[in-house]
């Protein structure tokens, strides 16, 4: 089988939304709504439409598929995703979403007994309920860090790791899903390696929004869901796995697809005990090669693009939207005021919160009401006239 996902383009120097558009987004220059949503659900840009339907025809057929090119789409994707995060592709494992690298990260660190486990108050769930549960079973505390008003206090976290001697691993999401405050990864995560603390982020508000360089951050584990700012298949994603924890590191979930064995599909019952050298032994089943395919040639989308200058752009939009929402005496403004600490995430609290969702969701304007708040959340197929668009429907 050849030609699943088009060859990528060559980046492009300037970043051009209204090529990015016309050539993965096309639905978009036709709508009369707005698309602002992607803290939910990522758009798959067209192209994944034909590698899609190939992947239908070679399932249905699957003689005309083989190991290597099985092997060959999760190797794409690998290498895609750390590109990404400035990781190499033997620091990933994929994985259908966030949550399960958490879990993995919650059961397979290595933490002081009898500690705590801390996060800010507010993180979406899946930072909360699997540390909460292997806190139970490995004999640790789960705590909360209270919120200083409606954001992260990231200085009393800091603090705690710094000041506290029971402190046994740290969580916390990169982006937060309600407000959009982003988190100084470096500063929190050089906290915690001072005192060998491990850090665990949930990155996926910010992956595909902003650049990330892991290997110049003090990162333990990182784990991201690529159906949001990925723009791929629900059920795919991928763990980041520092170098030097890979190979020491047991993996909670053991199956076959993690051993070496698993390279020769004519002696797997010799049950030799011996993982991939690589991440791929956090990897324990066989994977969703179809969906993988597709969040490669997503993901080669944004690329080609540049994330960089999306992320510039997003920021543009970002900022449409913050100066609206500290215009009016209606709203209060959520998400931080300074820019360094905003990705794609905008939450403002109207005083009328079901008017304002009433006429956005009129308006065909794509977008959720979390905790208290409308959030819109832009991405680099988002246009600034869209953004003017969004706000005279507000009320200007
Ligand atoms: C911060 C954060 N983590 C995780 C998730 C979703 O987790 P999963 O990819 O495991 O479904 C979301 C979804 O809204 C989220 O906002």
């Amino acid at each position: 089988m050849t030609g699943l996902a088009p060859a990528p383009a060559a980046p492009s120097a300037a970043f051009d939304v209204d090529q990015l558009r016309a050539r993965e987004f096309a639905w978009m220059t036709r709508a009369t709504g707005v698309y602002v949503n992607a803290a939910s659900v990522g758009p798959q840009p067209d192209r994944c439409r034909a590698v899609a339907d190939e992947w239908a025809l070679v399932r249905s057929e699957p003689h005309r598929i083989g190991v290597p090119q099985l092997r060959g789409a999760a190797d794409g994707a690998r290498g895609n995703f750390a590109r990404l995060i400035g990781a190499d592709a033997d620091e990933i494992a994929l994985m259908t979403n966030t949550t399960y690298g958490l879990n993995f990260a919650a059961r397979s660190l290595p933490m002081r007994a009898g500690g705590a486990v801390l996060t800010f108050d507010g993180e979406f769930p899946s930072c909360v309920y699997p540390f909460m549960a292997a806190a139970r079973d490995r004999g640790l505390r789960f705590e909360l860090i209270p919120k200083a008003g409606r954001l992260p206090d990231e200085d009393a976290l800091v603090h705690a790791i710094e000041t506290r001697d029971d402190v046994s691993a740290v969580v916390v999401s990169w982006v937060q899903f309600a407000t959009g405050f982003v988190a100084d990864l470096a500063r929190i995560g050089a906290a915690c390696r001072a005192r060998a603390i491990p850090f665990i982020v949930d990155a996926i508000q910010g992956v595909g929004v902003r650049t990330l360089d892991v290997h110049a951050l003090p990162i333990d584990v990182l784990s991201c869901g690529a159906q949001k700012w990925l723009c791929s298949p629900w059920g795919t994603g991928f763990v980041y796995v520092r170098r030097a924890l890979v190979e020491q590191l047991e993996p909670h979930d053991v199956g076959w697809a993690c051993m070496r064995s698993s390279d020769d599909y004519t002696r797997l019952v010799d049950y030799e005990y011996d993982f991939y050298p690589d991440a791929r032994r956090f990897e324990v089943v066989t994977l969703p090669y179809q969906d993988i395919a597709v969040a490669k040639a997503a993901t080669d989308v944004l690329l080609e693009a540049g994330v960089g200058a999306m992320a510039a752009h997003v920021a543009g939009l970002v900022d449409r939207l913050i100066a609206w929402a500290a215009s009016r005496s209606d709203v209060t403004l959520v998400s931080p005021a300074d820019a360094a600490r905003r990705a794609g995430i905008v939450a403002f609290a109207p005083r009328d919160l079901d008017g304002m969702h009433r006429a956005l969701s009129a308006a065909g304007v794509a977008h959720v009401v979390r905790e208290g708040c409308v959030r819109l959340s832009p991405h680099g197929y988002n246009t600034l006239e869209e953004m003017e668009r969004i706000v005279a429907v507000l009320g200007g």
